[in-house]
């Protein structure tokens, strides 16, 4: 069985725990897009683990885990990351790197920062990982890939010539040498886990292995089908697994989507649900709704049935994985918003096509909260009554099912529903 995981929001919906749960029953787990933008967090027995390249299957002894061409790997952070694990006791043996992701190189940190303080009130509000930088240099095909950094000839000409290209629009300050050695001493630490991971992945399809596919950030992020411009660089819904790994979409069993039981978002961009109140401090409260790459602070807002039945179709979803939905318990009311209202005419469907986003009203349905404790519940026949009520509410309106309930960030709290 192979499972696409990916999120329904703007990221930070919980993918992590949902992966590192469904990743019992795998043999692989491979990320498919993005770079260390993402923050996948998971907590085993109090102990808190972030990943920001590697997938979080790497938890599970015996579980390949595998780093897609997709990605934009910034290899100092990407051992940093290894290391930290080791230090965990966590082994490394089953990570496998593919040789055709990209490099992100110091200097697309740099330019990153020049071009938001370029665009001004028109910022992304991006995380400073040199992810935009990195994918322009992909699509203007003069990258460089993981591959690259095992053969020097190669990596000194490439970056000859990327640097160049750079230092012709900003003034950057970075010693070509410098860089060639620093990049050729990563390659030499990487290697052995550098590999074709699209060769890999078939292998482990022809032999009928379980595979997840672990999406980053989230739908409304996707570079084609988010809200653009603020949105990242890269594919982040379902299709993005098969461009981002190299395997077909006929090997995709299914596709799962990970929808918080209300909305955040971090950086600039529309937000039509959006709480600027005291709700909103509550959420992000109790939600501890801080970005873990970055610990920026994460607008909050109610659950928005407009984007869930976008990303239901965008990605072709199957089923949902609540998560979250402890963090509602102590609220009155709880809003869901089903449609928006922009120029006096109802809007039921993602408006892709508008810019008039801040022009954009949310028209809520109001449902009783449950005020009870949910945060330790394992069956869902123990769910209050209105909490029930809240979830047949989401799959209603989202058209489909929800498969697991997670309630709190300990690994074992995750209910089977559906
Ligand atoms: P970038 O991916 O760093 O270029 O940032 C582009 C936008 O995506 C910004 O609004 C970021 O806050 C957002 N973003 C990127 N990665 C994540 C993530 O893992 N979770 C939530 N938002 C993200």
């Amino acid at each position: 069985m192979n499972t696409v995981v990916v999120g329904t929001q703007w990221g930070d919906e919980g993918k992590a725990r949902v992966v590192d749960f469904l990743a019992q029953e795998a043999d692989a787990v491979v990320r498919f897009q993005g770079g260390s933008n993402a923050g996948h967090t998971v907590v085993v027995n109090g102990e808190k683990f972030i990943f920001h390249l590697v997938p979080c299957g790497i938890l599970h002894l015996g579980t390949k885990c595998i780093i897609g061409n997709g990605l934009v790997v910034d290899p100092g952070e990407l051992l940093m990351e290894m290391k930290t694990l080791q230090s965990k006791k966590i082994t490394l043996k089953n990570l496998y790197l593919s040789s055709g992701a990209h490099v992100v190189m110091p200097y697309h940190r740099k330019i990153e920062e020049r071009e938001e303080n370029r665009r001004g009130r028109r910022k992304i509000g991006t995380t400073k990982r040199g992810i935009g930088p990195a994918y322009v240099d992909k699509t203007a095909r003069r990258g460089i890939k993981i591959g690259d950094l095992l053969n020097k000839e190669i990596l000194a000409e490439k970056l000859k010539m990327n640097l160049a290209f750079w230092k012709n629009s900003y003034e950057l300050d970075f010693s070509e040498e410098d860089i060639l050695k620093q990049y050729l001493e990563y390659g030499r630490k990487l290697r052995k886990y550098i590999t074709d991971t699209s060769l890999l992945i078939h292998r482990l399809i022809e032999e009928g292995k379980n595979i997840l596919f672990e999406g980053a950030q989230g739908t409304l992020l996707d570079i084609d089908h988010g809200t653009y411009p603020f949105v990242t660089s890269s594919s982040t819904i379902a299709a993005g697994a098969c461009i981002g790994t190299g395997i077909g979409p006929r090997y995709i069993d299914e596709v799962l989507g990970v929808t918080k039981a209300y909305t955040t978002r971090v950086g600039k961009g529309p937000f039509p649900t959006e709480i600027k109140g005291e709700i909103g401090k509550i959420l992000k409260e109790r939600g501890k709704e801080y970005g873990a790459t970055t610990g920026r602070p994460r607008r909050c807002g109610w659950l928005d049935a407009v984007i869930l039945r976008y990303a239901v179709r965008v990605n072709g979803l199957d089923e949902l994985i609540l998560t979250k939905l402890d963090v509602l318990d102590t609220l009155d009311k709880i809003k869901i918003c089903t449609a928006y209202k922009y120029k006096g005419k109802t809007v039921k469907n993602f408006p892709f096509q508008l810019n008039g986003w801040e022009e954009c009203q949310p028209v809520y349905e109001e449902m009783e909260g449950w005020k009870e404790n949910t945060s330790r519940l394992s069956a869902y026949k123990d769910l209050p009554y209105r909490a029930q009520l809240y979830l047949r509410k989401i799959e209603a309106i989202g058209g489909i099912p929800i498969r697991y309930l997670s309630l709190n960030p300990e690994r074992t709290n995750i209910i089977k529903i559906s």
